[in-house]
C-alpha cells in the first residue's frame, strides 16, 4: 500500500475484485447488466484502487501469467477524470506487473483513451476491433 504524501490526497491500495464492480459498471458499461463487467478470472487477478480523499476514484485489474501481464477494466469516476489519478494508478500497475515478474504487458484499449497509454510508451499491436460498437486497439509495452 502506498502512503500518500501530505500534499497528495491520492492513495493506491490493492482491493478486492468485488470492490471494482460498481465503478466498472458505472463508467465502462452503464447500459449493460452488472454481470457484464465481471471477469471469469477476477479471483486470480490483482485489483488496485486509487482513493481520492478517501473515495474510490479509479480501479484497474491486473492479470499475470508467467512473463505475460494484462490489465483490464481501467476506469475513473466521471467527475474525477483528467486530474492525473488514472496516471498514478496505471504507473503503479505497470510497476507491480514488473515486480511480480512479467516481462511485458498489454491491454485492449478503447481508441478514445489511447493517449494515456501512449504517454507510458505503449505501442499499438494489431488492428482496431470492435466490442458492442466500441473501438479497441491492442497496446503493448515491454517491461524489461
Ligand atoms: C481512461 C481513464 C481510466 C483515465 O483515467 P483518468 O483518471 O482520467 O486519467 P488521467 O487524469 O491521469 O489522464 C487522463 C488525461 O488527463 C490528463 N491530465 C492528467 N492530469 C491532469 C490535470 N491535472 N489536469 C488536466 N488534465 C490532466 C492526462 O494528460 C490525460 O490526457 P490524455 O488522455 O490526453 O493523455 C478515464 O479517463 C476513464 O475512466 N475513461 C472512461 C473509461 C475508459 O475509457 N477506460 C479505459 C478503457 S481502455
Amino acid at each position: 500500500m502506498n502512503t500518500p504524501a501530505a500534499n497528495n490526497p491520492v492513495a493506491i491500495e490493492q482491493i478486492s475484485y468485488l470492490a471494482t464492480y460498481q465503478l466498472r459498471h458505472e463508467v465502462l458499461w452503464p447500459g449493460q447488466p452488472i454481470d457484464f463487467v465481471k471477469i471469469e478470472s477476477d479471483s486470480d487477478g490483482y485489483h488496485y484502487g486509487a482513493f481520492f480523499n478517501g473515495r474510490l476514484a479509479s480501479v484497474i485489474s491486473l492479470f499475470v501469467n508467467g512473463h505475460e501481464a494484462r490489465f483490464r477494466k481501467f476506469a475513473t469516476q466521471k467527475d474525477l477524470q483528467n486530474k492525473g489519478i488514472g496516471t498514478l494508478l496505471l504507473r503503479h500497475t505497470l510497476a507491480e506487473a514488473a515486480r511480480i515478474g512479467a516481462s511485458y504487458i498489454w491491454c485492449d484499449a478503447r481508441t478514445d483513451a489511447l493517449t494515456i497509454y501512449q504517454r507510458f510508451g505503449m505501442k499499438p499491436n494489431g488492428e482496431v476491433f470492435y466490442k458492442e460498437n466500441v473501438a479497441y486497439q491492442k497496446m503493448k509495452l515491454n517491461l524489461r
